[in-house]
């Protein structure tokens, strides 16, 4: 597979301080931004609301996926047309795209979605971040990053995203909710999440996310 256009591909875990930095990595480079997370929330919002669930078979998944549209355009996922930005965000959410991001017919499924943002963005580049996008989505990325911290580093800065929109979350819930999708994320059979041959690797675990953005960007 080839990509038309200039590809920065950063992997990591749950809590990792990828997103953050790909957005702003991508705004000082005058790319377009695509979080494929938001692409395995919406699916995950769509099968859940389906009734699908993790022990329906790929068959009953492929088919609820079939007759399904996700976007992402300038920072908005449209799932069947409509805007879930919001929505997506639950940890529900969190967790479900976590489970059904195992199973094939949905990484098949959004697998296209994502190469044709990668093609058809207008701005000459991309910024994808995600688990498998220097791996498996775009393997010739321009750019490779991993983007890691360590397991306390990134429990806090989950709980602290989600104590902005859940007043009684508890720390340990994000520690389970970020060991719990680590486990899921790099066992899984299908593109499980791992450091591309190539890719540089960034901890951030004592890192700004100025620093991190800096680091990157004498790297292009
Ligand atoms: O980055 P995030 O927390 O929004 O991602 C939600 C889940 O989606 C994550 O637990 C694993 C899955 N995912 C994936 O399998 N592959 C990607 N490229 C992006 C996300």
């Amino acid at each position: 597979m080839t990509t038309p256009h200039k590809v920065i591909a950063i992997d990591g875990p749950a809590g990792s301080g990828k997103s953050t930095v790909a957005r702003a990595l991508a705004a000082r480079m005058g790319f377009d931004y695509l979080d494929t997370g938001a692409l395995y929330r919406a699916a995950a919002l769509k099968l859940v609301s389906a009734g699908v669930s993790d022990d329906s078979d790929d068959d009953r998944l492929a088919s609820v996926l079939r007759g399904t549209t996700i976007e992402f355009k300038s920072g908005v996922i449209y799932l069947d047309n409509k805007d879930v930005s919001e929505e997506i965000r639950t940890p529900e959410a969190g967790h479900f795209s976590s489970v059904f991001s195992a199973r094939k017919p949905v990484r098949d499924f959004l697998l296209e979605i994502q190469r044709n943002v990668g093609g058809t963005n207008g701005s000459g580049g991309i910024v994808a971040e995600g688990r498998d996008m220097a791996t498996v989505v775009f393997p010739d990325a321009w750019r490779k990053f991993y983007v890691t911290a360590d397991e306390p580093t990134r429990a806090q800065r989950r709980y602290a995203q989600l104590r902005k929109k859940i007043s009684d979350v508890t720390l340990l819930t994000a520690q389970l909710d970020v060991a719990s999708r680590d486990e899921r994320d790099t066992k899984r059979a299908i593109a499980p999440l791992t450091k591309a041959p190539g890719a540089i690797e960034i901890d951030t675990t004592n890192l700004s996310m100025e620093e991190t953005l800096e680091k990157m960007m004498r790297e292009l």
